[in-house]
């Protein structure tokens, strides 16, 4: 077989926040499925991801919380690869921009550019923090939506109504440091002028052609992938800004540069490179040999897995910068996803519209195949898709339990009762088994071609084909009838249904590889290369098959509703706006004098349904007070009760009855009224503030 390199990469998280199941079920999952099924076909591959640790998004957040980016991105660095690791994505190094070799190699690539004439320096007029002395990146700046109208869109993307937007459209525009208005100072920059490589994106993109040779198959990619291209290259490439005014990031590499660092996603898909670098350091290897254009050897193949909003950097304008260098291949491939919803809504992370992978792993450590599963089988590929829980379940009772579950289980079971948990002898062949081989011989090349062509979810189904089959044949042969009148055709069956067993703890390797694990171990087999799983995944007669731990857990409707009510909650408090008061000062708060008062005397006022004469003391001194409060408190059950007063609050006669002052109740939706009293018990008259 054709062995070859592939250099497979993803997405770079943000290092500013955890992974929800959108991005897995987009991204990381099938870049896993991908690079397990490679490794099994003997190909030489790298799996690439890491932190992407700089950019505004870090800073703003570090700014929020009061702490520094440092502290925001070694928290999520940390959260974010161990729950790649303990779901089983497995990357073979999860690096960082913040390290050293990654902002080395950022800064030659940047000279090297710089040194073959392709940025231009540009002056330019940017908003600039007079308080701060600082220029201010687009999200620094917030304001009036020109499009909507919304009061708080931010300086390159309004939020509300999702227009893209530069800051110098925003009305009223204002800093997020100082909260002032801003003022336009001159700046410059470097700027890639993308314009200038329109003609041989062109060709690349459309045809898969470059410098005059075909390199891909531009019918391998997606359309939405190509679609985006398109668009954007015909609606105009233009000069876009190489670097930011920023303390956080890779620094400019030159002198009377303070204060300027590359632009985040310059950076960031350099990641990739110099993950690779520490890699190779790590681990005996050529970086050099995953990147770099080879002059007689095959070149490695490089592939992007993405979400769909990454689309351009990865297609265009990364693609632009390794041409521009000149050493480097472009990518073989750019499978991007569309997007994963949920239970009805977009995931949001501000929002907190998510199911987190770190707390999915946390409360079910055991289940991460099905997750997995259910991911596969929704995997936005082509279309935008959603996750509900109540499909989870439904995909794990229905097609794990039931069809995978269910067939190995009958096939252990049956091999205890007929002979003894010893794998049997293939004593005839009929033409019924002869058609099962046949077909079982089928599934390893059609995995393939589908998994070589990105389509995880069709690929995943056939895997669980295998299994019906499995349940057909057994279905159809009806051993457990033959026992008596042909034992050797028995076991001829149940050897033929151990094959199947065996096919599938190898098939399986790329989407459960937890199962397809417990699988093998029945056999105390390896994993095998893909192209010998048939010839390797044979079931030894005579050999004793080890027991077979529980594969898959029914979701009961309780662990389903939880969850749902958890996600609703989150919507209640998402959709819940209180209609606040104006604001007062401290000034206006401290005039109220609030005290703990004891009711001594209560009594009903005659002819007021509603109203009841307290007496109470404040220190020792008495006042009455008239309270509407009889439809929820007896008399009697005021007397004694410690609660909270205001004292000086006007006279004010009430059916002829002086109050003074007032007692502050809580008032729920419905109106009842409730008296409020200290949490600790607190002496008579203590003062409230
Ligand atoms: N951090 C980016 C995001 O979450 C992805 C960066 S991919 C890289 O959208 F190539 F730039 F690293
Ligand atoms: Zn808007």
């Amino acid at each position: 077989m054709n062995k070859q390199r592939y250099t497979v990469t993803a997405a770079l998280p943000y290092a500013n926040g955890p992974l929800h199941l959108g991005h897995i079920a987009g991204v990381y999952l099938p870049a896993d499925i991908f690079v397990r099924f490679l490794k099994m076909k003997g190909h030489d591959v790298v799996f690439i991801c890491g932190s992407d640790e700089h950019g505004a998004a870090i800073t703003l957040r570090a700014k929020k919380e009061g702490i520094t980016p440092k502290e925001i991105v070694d928290k999520y660095h940390q959260i974010i690869s161990d729950s790649f690791q303990r779901f089983g994505i497995q990357f073979d190094i999860y690096h960082r921009t913040s390290s050293e070799i990654h902002h080395h190699t950022a800064q030659n690539i940047f000279l090297k550019l710089l040194e073959n004439n392709h940025f231009t320096v540009e002056k330019s007029q940017q908003f600039y923090d007079e308080d701060y002395k600082q220029f201010l990146a687009d999200r620094y700046v917030t304001g009036e939506c020109p499009k909507c109208s919304n009061p708080n869109a931010y300086g390159d993307q309004c939020e509300k109504c999702g227009s893209d937007l530069s800051p110098d459209e925003l009305i009223h525009p204002l800093s997020t440091l100082s909260g002032k208005t801003p003022v336009l100072k001159e700046t410059s920059h470097w700027y890639l002028p993308m314009q200038r490589h329109e003609q041989w994106l062109r060709k690349w993109i459309l045809n898969g052609e470059l410098d005059g040779v075909k390199i891909h198959d531009p019918k391998s990619w997606r359309n939405q992938v190509i679609g985006q291209c398109m668009s954007w290259i015909d609606g105009g490439l233009h000069s876009r800004a190489m670097t930011r005014d920023l303390e956080w990031g890779v620094r400019v590499p030159l002198e009377n540069s303070e204060g300027k660092v590359l632009y985040v996603w310059l950076d960031a898909p350099i990641g990739y490179i110099s993950a690779t670098k520490q890699w190779a350091k790590d681990n005996n290897k050529n970086w050099e040999d995953y990147w770099i254009k080879q002059n007689n050897s095959e070149n490695p193949n490089l592939i992007h897995f993405i979400g769909k909003d990454n689309i351009v950097f990865h297609a265009i304008i990364f693609p632009i910068i390794l041409k521009a260098h000149g050493d480097f291949v472009l990518p073989k491939n750019v499978p991007a996803s569309e997007f994963l919803n949920l239970e009805g809504d977009k995931f949001s992370t501000s929002r907190s519209w998510a199911v987190w992978l770190h707390e999915y792993i946390e409360k079910y450590p055991e289940k991460t195949d099905e997750l997995k599963y259910t991911l596969t089988s929704i995997s936005p590929e082509t279309k935008d898709s959603e996750f509900t829980w109540k499909d989870y379940q439904s995909k794990v009772n229905n097609e794990l339990l039931s069809i995978l579950g269910n067939f190995v289980n009958r096939v252990t079971v049956l091999c205890q009762k007929y002979t003894g948990g010893k794998i049997p002898l293939l004593h005839s062949s009929s033409a019924e088994i002869e058609k099962v081989f046949e077909e079982i011989h089928k599934f390893p090349l059609q995995i393939e071609t589908l998994l070589y062509q990105y389509k995880f979810r069709d690929a995943q189904a056939e895997v669980m084909n295998l299994a019906r089959l499995g349940n057909k044949f057994l279905a159809e042969t009806e051993p457990w009838k033959k026992a008596k009148t042909s034992p050797l055709e028995v076991e001829s069956i149940l050897y033929v249904s151990l094959q199947i067993t065996a096919v599938l703890g190898q098939l399986l390797e790329p989407f459960l590889p937890n199962t397809a694990q417990k699988l093998r171990n029945l056999f105390k087999q390896d994993l095998f290369a893909w192209d010998d799983i048939i010839e390797n995944a044979k079931p030894i007669s005579g050999h004793k098959l080890a027991d077979l731990p529980l594969l898959f857990n029914r979701i009961e409707d309780e662990m389903v509703q939880l969850e749902v009510d958890k996600l609703l909650r989150t919507k209640e408090t998402l959709n819940t706006k209180i209609e606040m008061k104006k604001n007062i000062t401290f000034d206006d708060f401290s005039q109220l004098d609030l005290r703990l008062a004891t009711i001594i005397e209560a009594e009903k006022v005659p002819n007021a349904e509603k109203l009841i004469q307290l007496t109470l003391t404040v220190s020792g001194m008495k006042k009455t007070v008239v309270s509407g409060i009889a439809q929820y408190y007896s008399p009697q059950e005021c007397i004694g009760k410690k609660v909270l007063m205001l004292l000086n609050l006007e006279p004010k006669k009430i059916k002829g009855i002086v109050s003074k002052g007032m007692i502050l109740m809580a008032e729920d939706k419905n109106g009842t009224l409730s008296f409020i009293s200290s949490e600790k018990e607190m002496e008579e008259g203590s003062i409230i503030r």
